[in-house]
């Protein structure tokens, strides 16, 4: 059996099995709550076939760069173009897709200065077209909900994948179902599933008491769950790591640096790392670190209190509400990759992620509350002198600075903290000024800031 298509031409065939990550388990089919039927744990997805056929790692690297140059659609996806090392599809056609991944490689020299670290780079998942590395994973499993024949897909939310997949679901002629927690979402992210017309649902509730309800609900109805339990997803997540390694012509960079929510996105880069080392695609692993909120650091206390071996949950508490999950689902698979590829986990404050994300800022990149924990978190690990000042690091952005503007316009207006939390970060605030429509008013203040 061909396991992958070296033409350009063509869709790459991986077949693949589900896997059970607790008993080691492997099925044909998935459940719709996506656990094992044996011992109820996550599944993951295998691709048994590249034992005997491995796929050439020259020839992979060849026929990626090769479809760049290609105008077909699938190709012109930055998650598709890496079909070879994903669930096989049978035909191009049933891909949905909104050409999502190629997202940028960006140097951060100023943030560089501040952490010391002058190889410190940005890989900006939220240049995908919603706005955040969720569209990676969901064009894949968007694309299988469909070839499963679903009507319905849905998802629980701190708003991000509530996006992504009502985008997905339109674009492939699906009707969606939002749970988001009431309150707790910003506005930027709910009126993208509104627009993209999802029936959304705000529940009194948090991001766990939704994620809880949906898995009921998928139990019992014919609606196909789009969360990061979902295995199909994380294969989707993977190809963040085949680009940036392709952007970095291969020379694997020595941290990778993520933020740290339901664990999804983390599990899905270490599983793409390790993968490449199976395929020689690279000889050595980066180590992956994890970053989570200080109010919100289930994985933290996980690995320190219970030494990986049971979760500790927590009431989940910041205002970067994307990663406002106190009882992450995929903590499993981030304990094994974590140590699999010698990351860190770290948690920072609110006072460290305000900080971080208007540094990111001002690099005039932007990010969302979210994606900064990663520069914030890297500033400790260098602290700790678990990354060196020699290193090359790339922190993940998630998402896009418009994502949370409340977020950013508070802050600016210095009215996040009070008092002394604020006062520390006055040399970063720009403050929008109110004036008269005049001539001098302009050039005075103008003036004052020359
Ligand atoms: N950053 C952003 C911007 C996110 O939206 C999320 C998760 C994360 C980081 C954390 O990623 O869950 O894979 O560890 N957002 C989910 C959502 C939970 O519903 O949009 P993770």
């Amino acid at each position: 059996m061909a396991v992958v298509s070296s033409s350009v031409e063509g869709v790459g065939q991986s077949s693949f099995r589900f896997r059970c990550i607790a008993c080691g388990g492997l099925s044909d089919a998935a459940g719709q709550d996506f656990r094992c039927g044996k011992c109820g744990d996550l599944l993951e997805i295998t691709y048994p076939a590249w034992k005997e056929t491995q796929p050439d790692a020259a020839t992979l690297r060849s026929a990626w760069k090769g479809r760049k140059l290609s105008s077909k659609p699938v190709d012109q996806s930055g998650v598709w173009r890496f079909r070879d090392l994903l669930p096989a599809i049978e035909d191009e056609n049933q891909v949905i897709s909104l050409r999502e991944g190629s997202t940028p490689l960006y140097e951060l020299p100023q943030c560089a200065r501040i952490t010391g670290v002058p190889r410190l780079f940005a890989k900006h998942q939220g240049m995908n077209p919603t706005g955040s590395f969720k569209d990676a994973g969901m064009t894949v499993a968007a694309t299988f909900a469909r070839r499963a024949g679903f009507r319905w897909v849905a998802c629980a939310s701190t708003g991000n994948t509530s996006a992504s997949m009502a985008a997905y679901a339109a674009r492939g002629g699906m009707r969606g179902l939002v749970l988001v927690p009431e309150g707790k979402i910003s506005w930027s992210k709910l009126s993208q599933a509104l627009d993209y017309g999802a029936v959304t649902c705000q529940l009194r509730t948090d991001f766990d008491g939704c994620l809880r309800l949906l898995q009921d609900l998928v139990r019992q109805s014919p609606v196909y769950q789009l969360n990061s339990i979902n295995p199909f997803r994380l294969e989707g997540q993977k190809t963040l790591a085949f680009e940036l390694l392709e952007q970095l012509d291969w020379n694997a960079p020595d941290h990778i640096i993520v933020p740290g929510g339901n664990l999804g996105n983390s599990s899905a880069i270490g599983k793409a790392l390790l993968e490449m080392r199976e395929l020689s695609l690279i000889t050595r692993l980066p180590k992956l670190s994890v970053i989570q909120a200080a109010g919100a650091n289930a994985l933290v206390r996980t690995l320190r209190e219970a030494a990986g071996k049971r979760l500790i949950s927590v009431p989940a508490e910041t205002r970067a509400t994307a990663i406002r999950i106190g009882n992450p689902a995929s903590w499993k698979k981030a304990a094994h990759v974590l140590e699999a590829t010698g990351g860190a986990c770290e948690q920072v404050s609110e006072v460290e992620i305000a900080q971080a994300k208007a540094e990111i800022g001002a690099e005039g990149i932007g990010c969302e509350p979210a994606s900064a924990v990663t520069l914030a978190g890297l500033k400790k690990l260098v602290a700790q002198g678990f990354v060196n000042p020699t290193d090359t690091v790339v922190l993940v952005l998630t998402g896009h600075l418009l994502k949370d503007p409340d977020f950013t316009i508070e802050f600016h207006r210095g009215q996040m903290f009070g008092g002394d939390g604020d006062t520390a970060l006055e040399g970063l605030r720009h403050a929008p000024i109110l004036l008269d429509a005049s001539l001098d008013a302009v050039m005075r203040t103008l003036e004052q800031f020359n």
